[in-house]
């Protein structure tokens, strides 16, 4: 619901409110983002006067104010909301507010971008419109707020309503002034097959944090997602902020803690390598943010988030329907594979219950490995001279559905697309493009260039009965063309996404980009299912899930069991703690099936038999994380149904320890009155008991031991 009272503008969500207010001067400033408030006229605040450093004759500055979208270079110097150069070449704008409109039932489209949709909840859009009388500078504030959630949407779109020409500097797409307090900043960074570590660091007063990505996707390194939360919070107490950017290209999430001890958050396009040019008229779109609020700590705001997300986000079909337990061939073959090792793969897999085949990288022009032919989307008949159709009937007749990989967006030197348009690859004339992994990337700012890929793609999807695409983007950007470049290639990916997975409702889409590269709330808006990192050893994805799970829902989060040693970092695990820990996910296997035993097998069906009862809840319930394997040798999390009715809980030992007490798991989300029976055991255990007396794990004596626990309310 959102009211005016007066002077002040106040959102209310399920238990927050964001309250603001213009004051007598025509700033908009920031009241309260929080716990519910109750409606009242809060534009009588305090006014922001000051006599030290004080611009005006009645001491009057922004610079202690807390603001809605600060200018730089009036009256406040911290870190701005925004940049925009006029034609007197100057940069200096004081936004003042102008009119408000409030729009019910609904949830604003973002120009050419992805963004939350109402669906069936009741949702409010309040616009808010400020100028600048001089420069003629217009910004449209959007703030979206949904009766039945603790998040708040904003965009903001700037518009040249002057005579002359205007450059767009910087633009995000949310800022937020905290109010002085003990804050934790909790973000995600990593590399390749290590994907969004967590780290987290007081604010300390004067630090100024930039997080942000500027290798073109939103990054192995540094995800869209970061938290603010009190010092002491943590899974189930405590005030935290979300800032989540519904955005794949380059990013950035700006922290700052002023002189005074007042924190500044804002989160949008990173300014780094960005212009956007506006002549008279014209006006440029910032992404969507989603800012969460939970009183519950981190656990409550990534349950909120998976909530909104899985409901309000994900646009595919699939976002609700459970996922077929796959078989992709890529560790089982590489690219050595022709199309009876394939079938040999699938037949084995329908023995054990599988339900999907994924033939990865290799089955298209002359691709033998990773040095030619991406961009060329028809099959190498050499390896499978059915061709794709003729190879998804083998699949199909087995009894499987069949899925493809595939990398739109690239292009080989050694390929017939480039020898055919050398020019569709990004670079700069005259200067030699950087290659990684012996890839270009596709200009997608060019019109004709997405048609292509949307053609040539579409022709694959519809030549053959496939049911399943791994969309992957597998190198960094270089060689930008011009200033601003990433953010056109950005809209360009979107055009391609809406188009294809517009016109191919019924296929499950997969995102992928050398593992976990792009994982974000953008893609995930088409794509419900996202390959979470090339390193599926469950160590090391106790880790990655762990803190994935933070900001997106397990039900996105793609988990596969591979073969040991593990080819990405060598290590030897059970093959129970693999599966185990990747059913918090969506489940698949990533070997070669023809090469075990039987006792391997019985054991792969029978973790089939149970993914199949658990992945129900993964769609629908509530994650819970137990234990923290970056503070601690153990790692232990729970799935939850809503209505308490069953759980599924994996606690794992990391490194085996002699002679030591193990602490008690206390599990969440159970009905305390009824009793639970594990499944997995028969052992019967009351609600009350498994969630205030807790459960010692029965490890097994060896590393990497794993135990689950499947709950059912009896
Ligand atoms: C990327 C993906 C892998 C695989 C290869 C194929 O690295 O993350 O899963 O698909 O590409 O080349």
């Amino acid at each position: 619901m959102i009211v005016k009272n007066n002077n002040t503008f106040h959102l209310m969500g399920r238990n927050v409110s964001y309250i603001m207010a213009v004051d007598e001067a025509g700033n908009l400033l920031h009241v309260h983002y929080g716990k519910k408030l109750r409606d009242k006229d809060y534009s009588k605040l305090k006014k922001g006067w000051t006599d030290w450093a004080a611009y005006a004759d009645d001491n009057r500055t922004l610079e202690i104010c807390r603001q809605e979208y600060p200018s730089y270079g009036h009256t406040d110097l911290r870190h701005p909301a925004y940049i925009v150069n006029n034609a007197e070449s100057n940069n200096v704008n004081q936004l003042k507010y102008k009119s408000y409109e409030i729009k019910g039932n609904y949830a604003p489209k973002i120009d050419g971008m992805p963004s939350l949709f109402a669906g069936d909840r009741s949702v409010q859009t309040l616009e808010i419109t400020l100028k600048d009388d001089i420069t003629g500078l217009e910004a449209v504030l959007l703030y979206t707020v949904f009766d039945e959630y603790n998040v708040i949407l904003r965009s903001t779109v700037l518009r040249n309503v002057s005579d002359g020409f205007m450059a767009v500097e910087s633009a995000y797409s949310a800022s937020i002034d905290i109010a002085k307090g003990d804050y934790d900043l909790i973000y995600f960074s990593g590399s390749w097959a290590r994907e969004r570590e967590l780290f987290r660091q007081p604010v300390l007063q004067g630090l100024k944090t930039d997080i942000s990505n500027a290798r073109g996707g939103s990054g192995h390194c540094i995800n869209p997602f970061i938290m603010l939360a009190e010092h002491d919070a943590n899974e189930e107490r405590g005030g935290v902020y979300g800032f989540s950017l519904v955005y794949s290209g380059n990013h950035s999430s700006m922290v700052e803690c002023d002189q005074f001890g007042n924190i500044r958050v804002q989160q949008g396009i990173n300014p780094f390598g960005f212009m956007w040019t506006l002549d008279k008229g014209e006006s440029f779109q910032t992404p969507q943010c989603v800012l969460c609020y939970s009183e519950n700590g981190i656990g409550g705001l990534s349950r909120e988030l998976n909530d909104v997300y899985r409901s309000n986000l994900c646009r595919s079909k699939w976002a609700h329907t459970e996922r077929p337990i796959l078989i992709n061939n890529w560790e089982a073959t590489y690219f050595d594979f022709n199309e009876d090792k394939l079938v040999a793969i699938a037949e084995k897999a329908k023995e054990v219950g599988i339900e999907l085949f994924v033939l990865d990288d290799g089955w298209f022009g002359k691709r033998n490995d990773d040095t030619r032919g991406l961009g060329d989307w028809f099959v190498n008949k050499k390896k499978l001279p059915s061709g794709i159709d003729g190879l998804a009937e083998k699949i199909n007749d087995i009894g499987l559905k069949f899925g493809i990989w595939i990398e739109p967006e690239m292009v080989n030197p050694d390929s017939d697309l480039y020898r055919e348009h050398p020019d569709w690859a990004i670079q700069i004339p005259g200067r030699e493009p950087s290659l990684s992994r012996n890839q270009l990337i596709l200009d997608l700012s060019r019109q004709e260039v997405c048609d292509y890929i949307i053609k040539a793609i579409s022709d694959v999807l519809s030549g053959a009965n496939i049911g399943y695409v791994k969309w992957d983007m597998n190198r960094p950007m270089t060689d930008m063309p011009f200033v601003g470049y990433n953010h056109e290639y950005t809209l360009g990916f979107y055009k391609i996404m809406d188009a294809i997975t517009g016109a191919f409702p019924d296929v499950l889409f997969e995102g992928c980009s050398g593992g976990g590269g792009r994982f974000d709330a953008g893609v995930l808006a088409y794509m419900p299912q996202i390959w979470t990192s090339d390193n599926s050893d469950a160590v090391a994805r106790l880790r990655i899930q762990y803190s994935t799970s933070m900001g997106y829902p397990v039900s996105a989060i793609s988990a596969h069991v591979t073969a040991v040693p593990n080819h990405q970092n060598g290590r030897i695990t059970p093959l129970k703690t693999r599966a185990d820990v990747a059913y918090a996910g969506v489940f698949g296997y990533e070997l070669d099936i023809t090469k075990m035993n039987d006792d391997e097998l019985e054991e792969v069906k029978q973790q089939i038999a149970r993914c199949k009862e658990l992945r129900g809840l993964m769609l629908s319930g509530d994650f819970y994380r137990l234990k923290n394997p970056y503070e601690t040798n153990y790692c232990a999390w729970e799935m939850s149904a809503k209505d308490g009715s069953e759980a599924f809980l994996m606690a794992c030992r990391i490194l085996s320890v002699a002679s030591t007490a193990e602490e008690k798991l206390r599990l969440k989300g159970l009905d305390p009155s009824s009793d639970y029976i594990d499944t997995e055991t028969g052992n019967i255990y009351g609600g009350d008991e498994l969630m205030h007396c807790g459960i010692e794990p029965p490890y097994a004596k060896c590393d990497f031991s794993t135990v689950i626990m499947r709950l059912k309310r009896m």
